[in-house]
């Protein structure tokens, strides 16, 4: 019998299911519910970048009023470590503090004011050591090591063919140096959990997060329990961006601690100030880049070095510097291909997660040194990259053979044709129509090329469950192991297993990410759900659609080998049909189970991780967007007025949701190359709060056309690939490269600053 799957729900703007409740505000976040005996915590942070731990005094702290629990790297049940991949990293601060804002303890007390008061008791002796706040602090001072190992936390590299001959056959050759910046994740919702003891032993964590199974093995290890004593689930979340990957685990466990301790519920959530001190960030890069290309234009070979600031701890520094490696060469055939990235610790929070995981910082480089190279050729940049972008049957720049789904070129051509002339944009500006003289207009490009999912150094936990649930009524239950962040998951996840199903999407129920009921399905991160979920989901309805499809042909009186159709809530064959709810009911009297769990995993990779080489990744995204900006000749600041982003989804499932998100990317994306600075004094951050981090408002965030293209893969869900992160990736080098030709001078380093503007612009002679 064929296994028919419609597909009719595939494609379609249906609206998210979690929206209302987001929107009219009735939604309930973690800071929303109430719970009876609830203790509330505060962590105690460390004051220095840098020093030598002596001691903790806590005994007034112990004795504060309303305190019932303290803890600190003594009082781990457990073990006292979190590091999510290398060891380097404790719960509690133990014989150093690395950083700012790291936690040296956490304090339960009655109420919240209680708990801050107690907090601020606490006495360190602390003996200061050098700290190393930048990548020129760490060159400078070899001889002052944050952590015994050395200064490196990462490096990775990538080979392919033989850079000096690439670079021996080129007529033309550029290199520069890129320099990219740091940025807070400024999730809506602050970090936060709320732990509840069981009453036989073990601990539930209610948490804004990413990675449930993540937290799971963190409170496990630190609290010394089996992981199935700790239950996960978690609760709608206001936003993460990557900012709530790993460290919700350090809260968590913190949190647990405290629970198992008191025996109460207690709820650990970060003010603004204390979470933008205390969580990841945006890796700084600084790139030093060469590419090299015949006269007709064909790159022969690129060189890329990359230096990243990883923070006080490795965190997620390998898997962000891993991808960064292997895109370091962008979307585009090149023979010739040498790629050395390196992480080094410093004394600031650490660097972790931040959606594009080092895809932005390398776009940055090579779309900079695209356009470098068109101007050094005489070239259009838009001419440059039609003529290097990868086509089907190209290799990527790890050696890669792609064979399906290369939409690249495509989203090149498309873009290209949406941007509209420079007259036609001036004349739609007031702004520009009113004092055209102030005014320098510039369009520029950005494409990538995006690794979907975890690629081979995660390809050990890029597998996914979901379980479906077919109730008597026609309804249906669905779980999946990866979260709803604000990306709109849910309504994708709704949408694959209504259609696998022929279920109405309102007949579908998704239920909160728990761990105690789907298997470990890795962390949400890399741009997965889509793809992971969305198979796991299909493997899930194959099964019960092989239970189903016998006794629908049967109650329809279908011919042998006539497959009844399953759609929009009913069962049918010819003019017979049957609801969906009558199938229900009639296969359970005949108890037939109707439940059933799917699993997918990654297709196995072939790569080399020592050399660099191979198939990095299984797929791949790619974009090309356009921004066109304005720069003021008076004040030099920038003003983005429109961009144009062409994405290469595999398939679109739902067109609203796609353009949600490349609209939200492209703010941020914006933001990062021209507004947002993290601002530091000492080791102190100085931009901890709206009035001083500078998001993009209503006012900076420019017109969108988002431009949908699909080039179905076929490993992904309906051929679906990852859109997450793309849709930043290659914003702030299309801006930058805007500015670039607006100005006639090269803009190799964000945040754009102002005044470097006005100083260029004098120097070409249009101040
Ligand atoms: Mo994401 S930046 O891979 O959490």
């Amino acid at each position: 019998m064929t296994d028919d799957l419609r597909g009719s729900l595939i494609g379609a703007r249906i609206a998210r299911p979690d929206a209302e409740a987001k929107l009219t505000g009735s939604c309930r976040f973690l800071s929303d519910m109430r719970f009876g005996d609830l203790l509330h915590a505060r962590q105690v942070p460390s004051p220095a970048p840098h020093a030598r731990l002596l001691g903790l005094d806590c005994r007034a702290a112990r004795e504060a009023p309303g305190v019932r629990a303290l803890i600190t790297a003594a009082e781990v049940p457990g073990e006292n470590r979190v590091g999510v991949i290398y060891d380097d990293q404790p719960l509690f601060a133990e014989e150093k503090v690395r950083y700012v804002g790291e936690a040296m303890a956490v304090v339960a007390a009655e109420s919240e004011e209680e708990a801050t008061a107690a907090a601020a008791l606490v006495e360190a002796r602390l003996e200061a050591l050098p700290a190393l706040l930048s990548l020129d602090d760490v060159e400078a001072n070899p001889e002052h090591p944050i952590h015994s190992g050395g200064p490196i936390a990462v490096h990775h590299r990538v080979s392919k063919g033989n850079v000096a001959r690439g670079f021996a056959e080129a007529a033309q050759v550029v290199d520069a140096t890129f320099r990219t910046g740091s940025q807070e994740h400024y999730y809506l919702e602050p970090l936060g959990c709320v732990a509840l003891p069981g009453d036989r032993g073990g601990v539930t964590l209610l948490a804004s997060c990413q990675c449930p199974f993540y937290i799971q093995k963190a409170v496990a290890r630190t609290a010394g329990l089996p992981l199935g004593e700790v239950r996960v689930v978690q609760t709608p979340t206001g936003g993460a961006f990557g900012g709530k990957e790993d460290v919700p685990s350090e809260i968590c466990a913190r949190a647990a601690l405290l629970a198992l301790a008191t025996g109460r519920p207690v709820r650990l959530l970060l003010e603004r100030r204390e979470d933008i001190a205390y969580s990841s960030k945006r890796h700084p890069y600084t790139i030093r880049g060469r590419l090299a290309a015949r006269a007709d234009g064909r790159f022969t070979a690129i060189e890329i070095h990359q230096d990243a600031e990883a923070g006080a701890y490795a965190t997620l520094s390998p898997p962000v510097l891993y991808r960064s490696a292997m895109q370091a060469a962008g979307p585009y055939e090149i023979p010739h291909v040498k790629v050395e990235a390196r992480a080094w610790y410093t004394n600031q929070a650490p660097s972790g997660a931040f959606r594009g995981f080092g895809s932005p910082q390398a776009t940055f480089a090579h779309e900079r040194l695209v356009d470098l190279m068109a101007s050094e050729l005489g070239t259009d940049p838009v001419e440059l990259r039609r003529i290097n972008l990868l086509r089907e049957g190209g290799t990527t720049g790890t050696g890669h053979r792609l064979d399906a789904s290369v939409g690249a070129l495509e989203t090149l051509e498309r873009c290209a044709a949406a941007v509209p002339a420079e007259e036609a944009t001036a004349k739609s500006s007031p702004a520009l129509r009113e004092d055209p003289g102030r005014w320098l207009l510039g369009t520029g490009y950005g494409s990538m090329i995006y690794g979907n999912c975890l690629g081979k150094a995660g390809w050990h936990m890029d597998g996914a469950g979901a379980t479906l649930q077919l109730h008597r009524d026609g309804s249906l239950s669905c779980a999946v192991g990866l979260t709803e962040i604000g990306q709109g998951a849910e309504v994708v996840v709704t949408q694959f297993a209504a259609d696998a199903l022929g279920a109405l999407p309102e007949q579908v129920t998704l239920l909160p990410v728990d761990t105690a009921f789907v298997p470990d399905s890795g962390p949400t991160v890399a741009s997965r759900n889509v793809v992971m979920s969305g198979n796991a989901i299909l493997d899930a309805a194959k099964q019960l659609r092989s239970r189903l499809s016998p006794l629908a042909a049967e109650l329809l009186g279908c011919a042998e080998g006539e497959a009844p159709l399953f759609e929009a809530g009913r069962v049918h064959s010819g003019e017979r049909e049957l609801s969906l709810a009558e199938l229900a009911e009639e296969a359970f009297q005949r108890n037939v189970n109707l439940a059933a769990e799917g699993w997918w995993h990654a297709p196995p990779l072939d790569f080399d991780l020592r050399k660099g080489r191979g198939e990095a990744y299984f797929a791949y995204s790619f974009a090309t967007q356009a921004a066109r900006v304005a720069v003021d000749r008076l004040t030099g600041q920038v003003k983005v007025l429109g961009v144009w982003a062409a994405h290469d989804v595999g398939r679109a499932v739902n067109p609203a949701g796609i353009e949600g998100q490349v609209e939200g990317g492209v703010a941020q994306g914006v933001g990062w190359a021209i507004g947002e600075r993290v601002a530091c004094e000492g080791g102190r951050i100085l931009s901890d709060n709206l009035s001083t981090y500078a998001l993009p408002t209503a006012l900076e965030v420019p017109e969108v056309e988002t431009i949908i293209v699909e080039s179905p893969h076929p490993d992904g869900p309906h051929g679906a690939k990852s859109l997450g992160e793309p849709c930043i990736i290659p914003t702030a080098a299309a801006v930058a490269n805007a500015i670039g030709q607006a100005i006639g001078s090269p803009v190799d380093s964000i945040p754009v600053d102002p005044e470097e503007i006005l100083l260029r612009l004098e120097e070409v002679g249009l101040g």
